[in-house]
């Protein structure tokens, strides 16, 4: 089964081609493309939703050629078009899926929705097997913080989220207030290495509170004073750059981490994948291995891990390679619980 899929549902176009065997629920990526918009968006400080559809429009087509021709492969090869239908930012999805549309009607092939987030949780299917069932998520993202319980393909519990601000939405604003650029995440994780995370004590919030929910305003809070109390981030030195990332990556991380084994000790599901664009964190990944005793990691390769189409393949492979029919009617969902 060969699937075209598509992701735009923030500021990331993607295209791939995944061939996918329904005989052994095993299959490979034949190629795939990236294009990041993170330097238009940068300039306003975040992404800005109408300059994001413009960008994806005028991307898409000419990667879904460029995908199409890395793999040697014409229309008459593609068997279903998958392509994230939500929750995303409404006119950036409505350009991936009215391309998905209008490609499978001429093309006499079925369009096969897919929620981004389905495609997160199961991103490590794609460098071999999913982990055993159950296992638990830790979906850390810009927009979404959650853990969750898959039981079977389509069968998630939310067993823990954010109550204000996302992981790498707390990444990105404190990353702001030190004046570094957007995205924050990879900036903090760069400056991180070289600083000391002992001089500027963060809160860990929620840590104490017996539940898995997380809540990251109150870190930005304390960030924001700190940088206060040594002048502004203008008057801010490199090293008090340095250290202030180490100390909000180490607050994070450690919140994150904790919840994250305690959802695995808890649901008595030992098999731990992280997911989202702030799985790319090493720190997080390298704290996760040492304070994860007795619980298997599944880590995606980093360029599954942000947001990237191979994923969207593999879930639409995942839900409907079984034979499952492609549901008649849906719409682009900005909102779409999972
Ligand atoms: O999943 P993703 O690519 O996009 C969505 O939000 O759906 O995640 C992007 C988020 C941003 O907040 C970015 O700052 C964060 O992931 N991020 C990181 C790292 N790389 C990306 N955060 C911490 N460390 C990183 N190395
Ligand atoms: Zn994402």
């Amino acid at each position: 089964m060969n699937i075209l899929a598509i992701e735009s549902s923030c500021d990331e176009t993607a295209v791939a081609l995944y061939a996918g065997d329904a005989a052994t629920g095993c299959g490979r990526i034949l190629a795939e493309q990236i294009a990041s918009q993170i330097e238009t968006h940068a300039r306003f400080g975040g992404v800005v939703p109408e300059v994001a559809s413009r960008e994806h429009l005028a991307a898409l087509p000419p990667m879904v050629d460029a995908v199409m021709q890395e793999a040697d492969l014409g229309w008459n090869h593609i068997d279903a078009i998958a392509v994230t239908s939500g929750p995303g930012l409404m006119g950036a999805l409505l350009v991936g899926t009215s391309f998905a549309r209008a490609a499978a009607c001429v093309h006499g092939i079925p369009v096969l929705p897919v929620h981004h987030m389905e495609g997160h949780l199961l991103a490590p299917g794609l460098a071999g097997q999913l982990p055993a069932f159950p296992f638990i998520t830790l979906l850390v993202s810009g927009g979404h913080t959650m853990l969750v319980r898959v039981d079977a393909i389509g069968s998630y519990s939310l067993i823990g989220q954010t109550l204000d601000d996302a992981a790498g939405e707390c990444f990105d604003k404190s990353a702001r207030l030190l004046g570094l650029p957007y995205p924050g995440g990879p900036e903090v994780a760069r400056l991180a290495r070289d600083g000391d995370a002992s001089r500027f004590p963060l809160p860990r919030p929620m840590l104490n509170k017996d539940n898995l929910d997380f809540s990251f305003s109150g870190l930005k809070t304390a960030v924001m004073y700190a940088v206060r109390k040594l002048g502004g981030s203008e008057a801010l030195s490199d090293q008090d750059r340095r250290d202030m990332a180490a100390a909000i990556e180490e607050a994070i991380c450690d919140v994150l981490v904790s919840k994250a084994l305690r959802a695995c000790r808890q649901q008595r599901a030992p098999r731990l994948v992280i997911a989202g664009g702030v799985a790319a964190n090493s720190h997080l990944r390298g704290l996760l291995a040492s304070r994860g005793k007795g619980v298997e990691l599944f880590l995606p390769e980093l360029r599954h891990c942000t947001d990237n189409a191979a994923m969207i393949a593999y879930a639409a492979f995942a839900r409907y390679g079984a034979g499952a029919p492609a549901p008649a009617e849906w719409d682009a969902r900005p909102r779409w619980p999972l």
